[in-house]
């Protein structure tokens, strides 16, 4: 959804800027530019394409000056092309800004611009802020912004500079994530830590309305009314290495092999003598036992998690639980009072949607707990408590370790909600726990066992279209199988329960078309064995994900990826993991950019 990044101090603006949005490219990779002051100049770069058009750009004509910003765009309002690619300039071309949210009022402005002389020369929306400031810019930069600010409706992370302040940026952010990693004589703006890492590991957390002046030396922040507010700070915990492929060839695949730390640590402290510690939750025995309903609001992968969620909290707590996407809850007068636990799931922190299901639940007196992985992320502010995944960055825009991380702490607030509604006793409680803390481990040996797996993405070689199937907790697992597929392969990929396939679906079953079939050991697994049975009398080729000792199942399916055996609540979890790595070799042997998929961003902070 775009990344910024500014850089103010010793170092080449330009170095800065390009490290830092390497890190940020998954937030879009559609153009890529720079704005550099040096000599009384402004001098913009910007490039069509991947981030490397602007590397080979800025290493043909290198730019000096040790003040910039940058942007990686995701396009919204616009085509890709080299106009509408940031940083944007006003007429006097003395401003440019980098923009990462999107100006709704932008038309009405555009008009009121072009009647008061402005030269508009892109499509975007953004362009429209550096007209705005150079039209209230009478000698102070932070004046001019902070006007500015006051006429957009919309969402919008800034970084603003000024050629008549060369030792300059304001950083402003409403609805669109935004840091300042503050150096030793150096400081960066930047959509999100891993672009300031390299630097620094303090981090001040800007918040919505609040206006940031930065300088080498200095970040002073304040509200749009121009008063001074004492800043966030923040102590990053991990290290670059983190955010770093650590000889991994992507992303997606290092993160893949991460889980079981994100899983340990995800899980860690969660279990003292017998109870469940979730003081996160924020909610007293007796508050949790008045909870009549759950609901559920996440997108894209994170939604998969919630539907993991539904059935280990139904089971266990014995408390209704509905699934809904963000974009639907919103806007479809869902039945939420006083008496509902919305819990919101949301890697980034920064959804769009998500954030705006946060705030209908709680305008209707839902108590609302979000589930991230982003400290001092939006959703975090927004909600009445928080349970953090601790998976570490994710930069792989197809979401892996955060999802199975989700999951984990899911199971935590199932057992937590469990225990205080008394319907789960503290011995059940603890061995579910015990069962929970071995899945790092069982997922450590699955990613060590897998060798079939490349041969199995064989069967995907011409394949245009696949079914993944499944039943009980397999049913999501189903669905983010067939995400990852089709959203970093481009191979069509939908997801069913597995009784659900004769009332359609097996109209489509040919020798063409591969099936994906979870079917780890459960109640019901003869059912399941039936389903895949009905779809290879059509003809089809079936990949089977099964528990260890199940050699049977090898009668019933081409590939069979064998998982050790777990109890069935908690089987999502290790029955995710092949179908991470089906995906990640499928996309890999057709050449795809498994990283940074077409058309995707990482974080969706519009609407
Ligand atoms: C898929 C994926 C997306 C996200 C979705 C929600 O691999 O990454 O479907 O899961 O955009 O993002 P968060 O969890 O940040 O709200």
């Amino acid at each position: 959804m775009c990344g910024i990044v500014g850089y103010i101090g010793p170092r080449q603006a330009s170095d800065v800027l390009l490290s830092g949005l390497a890190r940020l490219e998954y937030r879009g990779y559609d153009s890529a530019g720079v704005a550099i002051i040096d000599a009384g100049e402004l001098t913009t770069t910007r490039r069509v394409g991947k981030l490397v058009n602007l590397q080979n750009a800025l290493g043909t004509s290198p730019v000096a000056g040790n003040v910039g910003i940058g942007h990686t765009r995701w396009a919204t309002h616009g085509k890709p092309s080299e106009e509408n690619a940031h940083p944007h300039r006003d007429c006097t071309e003395r401003i440019a800004i980098v923009h990462n949210g999107i100006i709704e009022n932008y038309v009405e402005l555009r008009e009121e611009l072009r009647a008061t002389g402005h030269m508009i020369r892109s499509e975007t929306d953004t362009e429209m802020v550096a007209h705005l400031i150079e039209s209230y810019y009478e000698g102070d930069l932070k004046v001019a912004v902070a006007k500015s600010l006051k006429r957009l409706e919309g969402a919008y992370a800034l970084g603003v500079v000024h050629l008549d302040h060369p030792d300059v940026i304001v950083a402003a952010r409403k609805d669109s994530p935004l840091i300042i990693g503050a150096g030793d004589g150096e400081n960066i703006v930047a959509s999100d830590i891993p672009a300031v890492l390299e630097f620094t590991r303090e981090v001040v957390v800007l918040h919505d309305g609040e206006i940031a002046v930065v300088t080498a030396d200095s970040v002073d922040v304040f509200d749009l009314a121009l008063r001074p507010v004492v800043p966030e700070m923040l102590h990053v915990e991990w290290d670059l290495d983190a955010a770093e492929k650590g000889g991994f060839e992507d992303f997606m695949l290092k993160e893949i092999f991460e889980q079981p730390k994100a899983l340990r640590e995800t899980l860690r402290g969660r279990m003292n003598d017998g109870e469940i510690q979730l003081s996160e939750l924020a909610m007293t025995a007796e508050e949790i036992a008045g909870i009549a309903r759950v609901f559920v609001i996440a997108c894209g992968t994170s939604l998969h998690a919630g539907f993991v969620a539904k059935s280990l909290i139904e089971q266990w707590a014995r408390i209704p639980v509905e699934v809904l996407c963000s974009s639907e809850f919103r806007y479809n007068d869902p039945i939420v009072d006083d008496e509902t636990l919305v819990v919101a799931i949301t890697q980034s922190g920064e959804t769009a949607d998500t954030l705006a299901g946060v705030r209908e639940a709680r305008l209707r007196g839902a108590k609302v707990i979000a589930i991230t992985n982003v400290v001092g992320s939006r959703v975090t502010r927004e909600s009445d408590g928080v349970i953090y995944t601790h998976a570490g960055p994710e930069i792989g825009v197809a979401a892996t370790k955060t999802f199975t991380a989700q999951i984990a702490a899911l199971n935590v607030l199932g057992l937590k909600l469990a225990q205080a509604k008394g319907t789960l006793g503290s011995e059940r409680v603890q061995s579910i726990f015990d069962e929970l803390s071995t899945l790092p481990d069982v997922v450590e040996a699955i990613l060590g066992s897998l060798e079939e797996l490349q041969e199995c993405a064989e069967l995907f070689a011409d394949a245009t279209s696949s079914l993944f199937l499944g039943r009980g907790v397999g049913v999501p697992v189903a669905m983010e199988g067939a995400l990852k597929l089709k959203e970093i392969s481009y191979i069509h990929a939908e997801a069913y329960p597995a009784g659900e396939m004769k009332h359609g679906p097996i109209a489509l079953i040919t020798d063409q078309v591969p099936v994906v079939v979870v079917a780890t050991q459960g109640h019901t697994y003869e059912k399941v064995v039936s389903n895949i049975q009905e779809v290879r009398a059509r003809g089809a080729q079936v990949i089977a994900v099964a528990t260890s000792g199940d050699d049977d199942i090898r009668n019933h399916a081409e590939f069979v990826l064998h998982i050790p055996q777990t109890s069935e609540a908690l089987s999502a979890i290790p029955a995710t993991v092949p179908l991470q790595l089906l995906s990640y070799y499928v996309a890999k042997r057709r050449g795809c950019n498994v990283d940074q998929p077409r058309n995707l961003a990482k974080s969706v902070t519009v609407e």
